[in-house]
Formats: C-alpha cells, sequence, structure tokens
C-alpha cells in the first residue's frame, strides 16, 4: 500500500549564505522528492524560538534560535512516499561528522548547528512545522 507523506524541510542560513539551495533542491529532486511548497525568508528570533519549542529547555535552545535567525532561509514541504523518513536518511545525522556518505549533512554541513538542513522527525511534527509556515 502506497503511504505518500508531506515533511517540512528548511535550508538552513549556513547552506543558503553558500548559495547551496539549489544543490540541496536538486539533492531531493533526484531521490524523487516533489517540492509542493517552497519560499525563501528571514524569520525573527522570537518565531524561531516557537518553531524550536520542543528544544527549549536544552542548553543549545538560545543559539539554536539565534542562528535560525540570522539569514535567510528556505521552507519547502516535501512529498513522497515515506517521505519524513526518507527526508531524515537524506538529510543524514545531526553532527555532519557522524553523517553517511551521500547525505546532505555530510556533503555540505559544517559543525551540528550549521548542519545546512532541517527535516521534520515524525508525521506528527511534519504536519505542526507544515502549518507554521505554510499555514494560508
Ligand atoms: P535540527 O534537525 O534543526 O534540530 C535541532 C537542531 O539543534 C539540530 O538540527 C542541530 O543543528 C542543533 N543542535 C545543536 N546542538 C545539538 C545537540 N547537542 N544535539 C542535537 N541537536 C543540536
Amino acid at each position: 500500500m502506497s503511504n505518500i507523506e508531506q515533511t517540512l524541510s528548511i535550508i538552513k542560513p549556513d547552506a543558503v549564505e553558500r548559495n547551496l539551495d539549489s544543490e540541496i533542491k536538486e539533492m531531493f529532486k533526484n531521490k524523487g522528492f516533489k517540492i509542493i511548497k517552497e519560499k525563501k525568508i528571514q524569520i525573527e528570533k522570537l518565531e524561531a524560538e516557537k518553531f524550536y519549542k520542543v528544544h527549549e529547555t536544552k542548553p543549545f535552545y538560545n543559539d539554536l534560535c539565534s542562528y535560525l535567525s540570522s539569514g535567510p532561509i528556505v521552507v519547502m514541504v516535501l512529498e513522497k512516499e515515506n517521505a519524513v523518513l526518507a527526508n531524515r536518511e537524506l538529510m543524514g545525522a545531526t553532527n555532519p561528522q557522524e553523517a553517511a556518505e551521500g547525505t546532505i549533512r555530510k556533503k555540505y554541513g559544517i559543525s551540528i548547528d550549521k548542519n545546512s538542513v532541517h527535516g521534520s522527525d515524525s508525521t506528527d511534527n511534519a504536519k505542526i512545522e507544515i502549518d507554521f509556515f505554510f499555514k494560508d
């Protein structure tokens, strides 16, 4: 049975700043993802704090929110069979040093903070995160 899902992807400031957004989008398309919605924006720190609220007790929360709001980002709704998991596989481990060959973070990530992309970690969070950026 087919299980077409949507997930949220963010190309983070470190990658947009290095003009890697087209190459990263090609990596998604080559893996069969459809880019259903897409916009380039810069968000306020307060919005980043809302987006990453699940991490609010973590020691890296403040830096993470400052970073996500530090420059333009590209937010996208990606669609594919089992998109949430497929996107996590294509992104690779959170820490680029631990990411497998062929993944986006291995190829482009600089550090655990500047790891080039974000992707939803579950189908429930995918719905919440897509609504966060694309609620009409
Ligand atoms: P992301 O998938 O966007 O979700 C939260 C982000 O926090 C994560 O990618 C990392 O960029 C960042 N981060 C910074 N330090 C850590 C850490 N120790 N563990 C997990 N994520 C971290």
